[in-house]
């Protein structure tokens, strides 16, 4: 039998799932249905990331121990994957022992391989990226909380991996999906690729897995949760089951975690002398209208809200249909009642009340018993057969969008043959073929019902119900006839424009352009006029300057990323504007507090001064 191993990304448990997580998850369980219902021996995984610094940190700011946050975090995406009918054959959690004893497993296996080394490494830090980071990256001011550490830890010879990663991936081409993706990583690629450190001491973050080999480290968190993707299949523990479903068909990620998985994921694996994934297949992002979804900016859609408000089957059938495997898509309330409405209202559940009304008034509610013969009648069964080829062959490449248009369309064709064979006037002068007409329309609406199934499992379910069809399958002919109709609810009761005007407020707070600030939030920046007193380069670092600045008599030091452009000498005497309330940082090495303003574009940049004549240093900017 053909087995099917999926897997979603383990989700961060700090975080509260948004529709980006829910849209994952939602995928591979619609994949997995559709291969289920196909025969295969599917197993299909999802879980959570329990350790590093973020989740140490937030269970230090609740005063809690780490895995006590962890266990109160997990339940909510256990009740989320609940609610939107998530069928998963495993929920993984990093915590969990059989994860634990696998990853040391795998990391002495690395390191008896001769692939692990210790080096003093001195660098810049980024406490809040949890990461070291370039002096290029520590320069462009957009990292903060950066300390400059030297310290021994261990490393990973991904290096050597190099080569053979390019061959596998070049001689593999469904390795890394969609194509452009896989460009992406081969460009990642023609630059040398570095070690990875796979260490942190325990005397900066103590909340991970204690490396086999030295009990005074943790693992770093990304070579930990990788592995949970054999964990959770029996790597070590379940010797069967591993050789059954590893390698996995596909890790289902987005786009900003390619670069984990495919490259520290397959170097590690090749370390360890295990196959690589067959696929790696990367969506991309759910944008809020045009922009991209982010706490700060409020503008988050939450996936529990919009459930309550429209059903769990059209937030699947929405999510589903709108993306485009690979690409962004953009989130509307407008774009998901004009999908709900004209898929959902309109053709599908029109289709079925159009039925069994007629079923009803001319056939006594029973489902009459002959298929139509007649042309129009054999070009839906043709079609209906047509559909299920197309659409399996669109879900095995995982264009997930258009086998639900194949599907629709065929849909819309029974519609518009209803219309053409008008079974309501036939009633009258041919009831035969008036039977006739309706069977054959019931039975492509049971097919295109098992068909979507996967997508919408409780609707579709009411359609199989109402035709006594729950058991059939997927191919033209499952309708029984001369059984009563069983009696069903609207499938999908049209939402009016101005229930949506409502609805729009608690599934996106933010009704306003993404760049709007309050006018306290305007007043919270402190901006205020500074003389700057001394300037000088800072050492090692080309762009940036340190200056001394006198904010009405508080003297302050500023790092400042302008050294391209100004000189320290034409610096001295200026009266510029700082914001003065920013939060010290370390920058370089150098603590820096406040900023000044400049206007910039491309490379050039003008430093915002004012005419020292008539103000003094520390008056505030309104
Ligand atoms: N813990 C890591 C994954 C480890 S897998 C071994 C992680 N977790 S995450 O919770 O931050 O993100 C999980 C997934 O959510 C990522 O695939 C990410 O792309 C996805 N999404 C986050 N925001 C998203 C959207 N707005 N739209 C679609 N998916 C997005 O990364």
């Amino acid at each position: 039998m053909n087995t099917f191993y999926l897997t979603t990304p383990i989700y961060y448990v700090n975080d509260k799932p948004h529709i980006g997580h829910a849209y994952t998850t939602i995928l591979a369980d619609v994949l997995t249905r559709f291969h289920r219902n196909e025969g295969e021996d599917v197993f299909f995984l999802t879980g959570l990331d329990e350790h590093g610094q973020k989740v140490q940190q937030a269970a230090e700011k609740r005063n809690v121990a780490p895995k006590d946050h962890c266990d109160e975090m997990a339940p909510r995406f256990i009740e989320l994957w609940d609610k939107l009918h998530i069928k998963n054959d495993d929920f993984i959690r990093t915590t969990e022992k059989r994860h634990v004893t696998v990853v040391q497993k795998i990391l002495q296996e690395v390191f008896d391989n001769g692939d692990i080394y210790e080096d003093e490494y001195e660098g810049l830090y980024s406490v809040s990226e949890e990461r070291f980071i370039t002096e290029k990256e520590a320069e462009s001011g957009e990292f903060r909380d950066i300390k400059k550490i030297k310290e021994k830890n261990y490393f990973f010879k991904m290096s050597q991996y190099q080569q053979p990663l390019i061959d596998h991936i070049n001689n593999n081409p469904g390795f890394i999906q969609p194509e452009h993706r896989k460009n992406e990583v081969l460009g990642f690629l023609k630059k040398p690729l570095g070690d990875l450190c796979i260490s942190r001491p325990k005397s900066r973050l103590n909340w991970g897995i204690e490396l086999p080999f030295d009990s005074d480290y943790v693992t770093y968190v990304w070579f930990d949760a990788l592995i949970n993707y054999i964990t959770a299949v029996g790597f070590d523990s379940d010797e069967s089951k591993f050789n059954n479903y590893w390698p996995a068909n596909y890790h289902l990620i987005g786009k900003d975690i390619l670069t984990t998985h495919s490259v520290y994921w397959p170097t590690m694996l090749m370390s360890a002398k295990l196959p690589l994934p067959q696929g790696i297949f990367a969506h991309g992002w759910w944008l809020s209208g045009e922009s991209k979804m982010s706490k700060s900016l409020g503008n988050v859609v939450d996936p529990l809200g919009l459930i309550e408000e429209y059903g769990v089957d059209p937030v699947r059938y929405y999510l589903m249909r709108e993306m485009v495997l690979g690409q962004d898509a953009s989130f509307t309330m407008e774009s998901f009642v004009k999908r709900y409405n004209s898929d959902l209202a309109n053709d599908f559940g029109n289709l079925l009340s159009r039925v069994s009304n007629l079923m009803k008034k001319f056939f006594d509610g029973k489902i009459p018993t002959e298929e139509d013969d007649s042309d129009e009648g054999i070009a839906i069964k043709e079609k209906g057969i047509k559909t299920i080829e197309i659409m399996w062959a669109q879900i095995e490449s995982m264009r997930v969008n258009e086998a639900i248009e194949t599907t629709l369309q065929f849909v819309r064709s029974v519609n518009k043959y209803m219309e053409t064979m008008a079974p309501w006037k036939l009633a009258k002068s041919d009831p035969e073929s008036a039977g006739k007409v309706l069977f054959t329309a019931a039975e492509a609406l049971r097919l295109s019902a098992v068909l979507l199934a996967p997508v919408m499992p409780n609707r579709t379910k009411v359609v199989l119900d109402t035709f006594n069809a729950e058991e059939t399958g997927l191919e033209w002919g499952g309708l029984k006839g001369g059984v009563a109709l069983k009696p069903h609810d609207v499938l999908f009761p049209r939402i009016d424009i101005k229930k949506l005007s409502q609805s729009v407020e608690p599934v996106q707070k933010k009704a306003e352009p993404d760049n709007v600030i309050t006018f306290d939030e305007f007043q919270n920046v402190e901006l205020k006029t500074a003389m700057v007193l001394e300037a000088e380069k800072v050492d090692g670092a080309d762009k940036l300057l340190t200056l001394q600045v006198d904010i009405g008599g508080e003297k302050r030091q500023i790092i400042s990323g302008i050294a391209l452009h100004y000189t320290p000498e034409e610096l001295v005497g200026k009266m510029i504007v700082v914001v003065a309330n920013l939060k010290p940082a370390t920058i370089f090495g150098v603590e820096s507090h406040g900023m000044l303003l400049a206007a910039s574009k491309g490379k050039n940049l003008t430093l915002i001064t004012i005419d020292s004549d008539k103000v003094a240093s520390g008056m505030r900017i309104h």
